[in-house]
């Protein structure tokens, strides 16, 4: 006993001295897998692996997919020079700054270090601000850097970039553009195919963008050229030569501000990504909605830079709003994933006009099926994640809507269900004329019209909806023949395979039909969605045989049909955000209570044939689940909180994981690691967690 205590405070003794030594940052309000940096569009994507913040001065931050950008952050105070950021290399006699925390809320990711005698703060701010289109379709990110001491320091602060932002290697040009008080460096490749990718997901053409401006108080300089030679310039004059005359492969362009003795200043880098042709829309290029204000790259970077005080503070507001409405509407817990939710599920988007016109009354959402496929508007990626779109900005909706519609309106897909997505590869949203695409079409049916009833009753826009009632019309007629007596078809999760019967789709059907009904006044189709219901769950088509759960199937010629058989029936989500009362409330309960009994080591399976979980999709269920008794969607919710802070993964926010161990046939693997990362990676899908906080109504920003 007495050595056992003995030896426990010596263990305490050792670790508070080793704390000491080496200061292990603070992480608030969690520490994730990966911190999005600049994360605005599918091709502006920066992030830092949670598991290297600890080694921030020698960090090397990544595009979403995984592959290396550099990014390299160097501060010099009376003549010493520190590694703040991103410099793995050796800088002469600089010294790495210690690391003392990380923090994150929806628009920023913050570090703060401690360089000597000073604190410096970077801050890492990507704007949403989707009601305010010129804002939120900018393709740049704020990297702050802050300095704080308590008596005034001689300082600069250094960034630079590589070719790796380009994804060429050996073939990229550089060119600086001084104008009035801007530096702008702009990186591209001479002669790069528009509108194509890099295997790993980075775009071709276009340009990156490293920027900085001056006041009357700071002098901006500026190079190119190898990285030791640049970085070792500033460390030893603590300004750069001005020489841009060459840049190859491996050079940096880098640029460094003199803010002089200051004890607190703030100073701003930009960092983008532009494309003037953005998206490729039936042949018809568009461009990014600033364009119409600021047609070239400086005026757009000024804007950008004038702009920062506006957006910062539009950015506390939202973030403080939304931290408060998680947490007052499901915890802590909630909030902490939502917070983190943001950046992605926007940074899946673009806002464009035509890049001829440059209309802006013709203004078209793009979202990209990031990770899985590629896909341009893929229906059933905007479904799962619009929640966060029905709370931040309904507006959105029809915007991620318009282009799908039209080119449905003008004839070119001509099957009697709905389109799956209209294009296979971002950014070409070329269509479908040939009809060939990944067929969904209850799915899909079902899912263009809750998306439109979404939006529609959100906005009272029933002009709109009028506007595209005979295409929402068709998509009900199928789902009214096709719904119930359903032929085998993949659903959206496609891994899985295709099936008949399948419970989770023909309860969107009966959701969808009601919808419809209900926003056109049609009762008789509302009538068929809740005949749909009463044969699914009042009549027991589709329940186990103590009437406890959902089979996966329903049928007498199906496989998943039997009692063990079961589907996160996250389609009934949308009956309960409408109170359309499609089913009645004791299916809701039944679920409610039968979820936590298929409850795994990390999680409930999405259904009996998987060993994964789903953020998103499990957040649906969680809203479904009645208020009144909150112990399900707590359940949920710290599910993905675990997995969350687990530490098992650093991908940007992935939206699958393992719950259950992969063996007994399941699809999956034995050596699947419970509560790991499965797959995907910075999906827009994540939109959907804001599922809990939607049922508080649109629009609540
Ligand atoms: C992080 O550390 C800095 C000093 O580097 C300090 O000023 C700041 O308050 C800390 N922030 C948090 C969230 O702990
Ligand atoms: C877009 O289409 C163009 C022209 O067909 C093609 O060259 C390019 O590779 C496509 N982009 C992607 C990402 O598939
Ligand atoms: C992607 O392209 C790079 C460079 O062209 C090449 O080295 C790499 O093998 C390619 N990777 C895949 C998965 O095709
Ligand atoms: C840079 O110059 C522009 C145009 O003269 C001005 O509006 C802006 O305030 C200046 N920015 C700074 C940081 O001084
Ligand atoms: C600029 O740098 C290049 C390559 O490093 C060098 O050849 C050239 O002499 C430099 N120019 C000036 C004016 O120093
Ligand atoms: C449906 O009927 C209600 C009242 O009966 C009316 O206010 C509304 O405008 C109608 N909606 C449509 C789309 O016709
Ligand atoms: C699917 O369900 C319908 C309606 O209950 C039923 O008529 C049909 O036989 C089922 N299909 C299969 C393959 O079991
Ligand atoms: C019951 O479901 C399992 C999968 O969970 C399946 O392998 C089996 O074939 C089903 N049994 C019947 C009788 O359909
Ligand atoms: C809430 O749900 C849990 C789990 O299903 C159940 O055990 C409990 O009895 C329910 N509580 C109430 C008050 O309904
Ligand atoms: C958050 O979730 C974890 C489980 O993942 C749980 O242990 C913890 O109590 C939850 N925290 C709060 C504040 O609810």
């Amino acid at each position: 006993m007495w050595l056992s205590l003995k030896h426990s405070s010596l263990v305490q003794l050792f670790f508070s001295a080793y704390e000491t030594v080496v200061a292990t940052p603070t992480y608030s309000p969690i520490h994730p897998p990966s911190y999005p940096l600049a994360v605005r569009n599918p091709y502006l994507s920066l992030w830092l692996p949670g598991d290297q913040v600890e080694d921030l001065p020698t960090a090397t931050p990544q595009f979403w997919a995984g592959q290396d950008l550099s990014l390299g952050i160097l501060a010099r105070v009376d003549g010493t020079t520190y590694k703040l950021f991103g410099v793995p290399g050796s800088v002469g006699s600089a010294v790495e700054a210690s690391v003392n925390n990380a923090t994150y809320s929806s628009t920023h990711s913050i570090f703060g270090l401690t360089a000597g005698s000073v604190t410096f703060t970077l801050d890492f701010f990507s704007p949403i601000s989707p009601s305010n289109y010129l804002r939120q379709s900018l393709p740049f990110s704020y990297v702050t850097v802050s300095t704080s001491s308590s008596q005034a320091h001689d300082i600069q602060i250094y960034s630079d970039i590589d070719e790796s932002w380009t994804g060429q290697s050996g073939s990229t040009v550089s060119q600086l553009t001084t104008s009035g008080n801007l530096s702008l460096f702009q990186l591209s490749v001479a002669g790069a195919a528009t509108y194509s990718e890099t295997n790993l997901s980075q775009a071709l053409w276009g340009e990156t963008v490293l920027a900085a401006v001056s006041d009357s108080a700071e002098t901006v300089s500026s190079a190119s050229g190898a990285a030791t030679t640049v970085r070792n310039s500033f460390a030893s004059s603590g300004s750069l030569s001005g020489n841009t005359s060459t840049f190859v492969a491996e050079d940096v362009v880098a640029l460094a501000y003199d803010l002089g003795q200051t004890s607190s200043a703030s100073i701003n880098f930009a960092i983008g990504y532009v494309r003037e042709q953005a998206i490729n829309y039936l042949g018809n290029a568009r461009t990014g909605y600033y364009r119409a204000t600021y047609q070239d790259t400086a005026s757009a970077v000024s804007f950008f830079f004038n702009d920062y005080s506006a957006a910062y503070s539009e950015s506390l507001t939202f973030d403080a709003s939304l931290e408060q409405k998680a947490t007052a509407s499901a915890g802590t817990n909630y909030s902490d994933i939502l917070t983190l939710t943001p950046r992605q599920a926007f940074g899946g988007t673009e806002l464009t006009i035509p890049d001829d016109t440059l209309d802006t009354s013709d203004v078209m959402a793009f979202l990209k099926e990031i990770s899985s496929d590629g896909n341009v508007n893929t229906l059933d990626v905007i479904f799962p994640a619009f929640p966060i779109f029905y709370v931040v900005a309904p507006e959105y909706i029809r915007l991620l809507l318009e282009p799908v519609l039209q080119y449905t309106e003008s004839g070119a897909w001509t099957q009697p269900f709905a389109i799956h997505d209209i294009g296979t590869h971002y950014p070409n949203a070329t269509g479908h004329d040939d009809q060939v695409e990944e067929d969904m079409p209850v799915e899909e049916s079902g899912n263009i019209i809750l998306l439109a009833y979404a939006y529609i009753t959100a906005t009272s826009n029933y002009d709109w909806g009028s506007k595209y009632q005979s295409i929402f019309q068709k998509y009900a007629d199928y789902l009214s023949s096709e719904g119930l007596d359903e032929a085998v078809q993949l659903a959206t999760n496609d891994c899985c395979g295709a099936l008949a019967n399948q419970t989770n789709l023909a309860i969107k059907a009966a959701i969808a039909l009601n919808a419809y009904g209900t926003l056109f006044n049609d009762t008789s189709y509302s009538n068929t969605g809740i005949s749909f219901a009463t044969e699914l769950y009042t009549n027991g088509l589709a329940l186990d045989s103590s009437k406890t759960h959902f089979t996966l199937q329903y049928g007498t010629d199906v496989e998943f049909a039997n009692d063990t058989d079961y589907a996160v029936v996250f389609n009934i989500y949308p009956d309960t955000i409408f109170g359309l009362a499609t089913f009645p409330s004791a299916a809701f309960s039944m679920l409610a209570d039968y979820y936590p009994t298929i409850q795994g080591q990390a999680g409930v399976p999405l259904d009996s044939r998987v060993d994964w979980s789903s953020t998103f999709w499990t957040s649906w269920a969680a809203a479904a689940s009645p208020g009144d008794n909150d112990s399900t969607r707590t359940l949920f919710i710290n599910n993905i909180w675990a997995f969350l802070t687990n530490g098992l993964n650093t991908a940007p926010f992935s939206d699958r994981w393992y719950a259950v161990p992969g063996s007994g046939g399941l699809i999956g693997g034995s050596g699947d690691l419970i509560g790991g990362y499965d797959r995907w990676r910075n999906r827009p899908v994540v939109g959907g967690h804001f599922a809990i906080l939607a049922l508080n109504g649109p629009g609540q920003f």
